[in-house]
């Protein structure tokens, strides 16, 4: 870049919209405008000089990125909520900004986990599968039964903004909720969904539907393994649309194979875009493409607020949803001094 030349940014994916307009018109754009993944060395090789990144969950951002990318690197912009592919400490050190997308897309997933819910009880899929193959349709009273809702208990692990607006949704089924969470929620949400707060074993135990809305952190990788599907009911429903590496797929596999748990609904998985394959030959889970927030208007809304937050973080403003306040500090302090 040379003195008065806009500042230079990549975005390394197509995005909906017209977020891309806003960014092209205020700087220097190299736009990987395509809705397939960027490969890693072109992906270095362009963020070199880049005083912005807008980049998506399937970018890895660590030491390499920053290192390819060098000291010009104010911001990484992530279109997402979730940001295990980002080394956020790296990024603080530097110090460049972190910002995603939280709240746009809490109804959709919700939304979302919904469908896995509704579709894995009263086996949707499998219905589908039936009819397009031409098989005989279920004769009798007692052909395809699933699970019904009303009156059962909804486990919800991980009630931030998604796991609450799925336990919202769960009131309307009249299911009874009951959670667990690293910090037990204020009273008045609680109160608000006639929620109880159970230890994590307790909750397997109990819940007729488990679903898993946590990030994914050290702590939370393989947090269901196999002791913890075993302490699962039967007939219960799995649910994870979060992270996949928050389950071991294998275990899981192993446990809707042997009936150790009646069926599972899955929009995320361990090797994404890789499904195990054991995954794929059962007909007791229904599976998603990783689509949580894939509604026009939800990554409408993500690419509007993930250009804002490019912006903001290149322009030297303080990006409205940052991961990394220190990082902010850090330039503020420099700024000043
Ligand atoms: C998120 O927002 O984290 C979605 O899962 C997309 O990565």
């Amino acid at each position: 870049m040379t003195a008065g030349s806009p500042p230079r940014v990549l975005v390394t994916r197509r995005l909906p919209g017209f977020a891309i307009d806003r960014i092209r018109e205020r700087f220097e754009l190299d736009h990987h405008d395509s809705d397939l993944r960027l490969p890693r060395q072109d992906l270095l090789r362009r963020v070199r000089r880049a005083k912005g990144a807008l980049v998506t969950s399937s970018d890895r951002i660590d030491d390499g990125f920053l290192d390819a990318a060098g000291p010009s690197l104010r911001v990484v912009s992530s279109v997402g909520v979730g940001y295990d592919h980002i080394d956020v400490p790296a990024c603080t050190a530097r110090p460049v900004l972190v910002g995603n997308t939280p709240d746009v897309l809490t109804e959709a997933t919700a939304e979302l986990t919904w469908a896995l819910i509704l579709s894995a009880a009263r086996r949707v899929g499998e219905g589908d599968r039936l009819i397009r193959r031409g098989d005989r349709w279920p004769a009798g009273l007692a052909g395809m039964l699933g699970m019904g809702l009303e009156g059962k208990v909804l486990g919800i692990v991980g009630l931030g903004r998604i796991g609450r607006a799925v336990a919202r949704r769960g009131r309307a089924f009249g299911m009874r909720i009951v959670y667990h969470n690293r910090r037990r929620a204020p009273t008045e949400v609680e109160e608000e969904l006639s929620a109880e707060y159970l230890p994590l074993d307790g909750l397997l135990a109990k819940a007729d539907v488990v679903t898993i809305h946590t990030s994914l952190s050290d702590e939370t990788r393989h947090l269901i393994d196999a002791d913890r599907l075993a302490l699962m009911k039967p007939t219960a429903v799995f649910v994870n649309a979060s992270r996949g590496a928050v389950v071991d797929e294998a275990a899981l596999v192993e446990a809707l194979r042997s009936g150790r748990i009646f069926a599972a609904g899955l929009d995320v998985y361990e090797k994404e875009p890789k499904v195990h394959p054991g995954l794929i030959d059962l007909e007791n889970v229904v599976l998603a493409p990783h689509v949580g927030s894939a509604t026009i208007e939800t990554r409408t809304a993500m690419a509007d607020l993930a250009a804002e937050n490019l912006i903001e973080g290149v322009e030297g403003r303080r990006p409205p949803c940052l991961v990394n306040p220190e990082a902010w500090e850090a330039w503020t302090r420099g700024n000043s001094g």
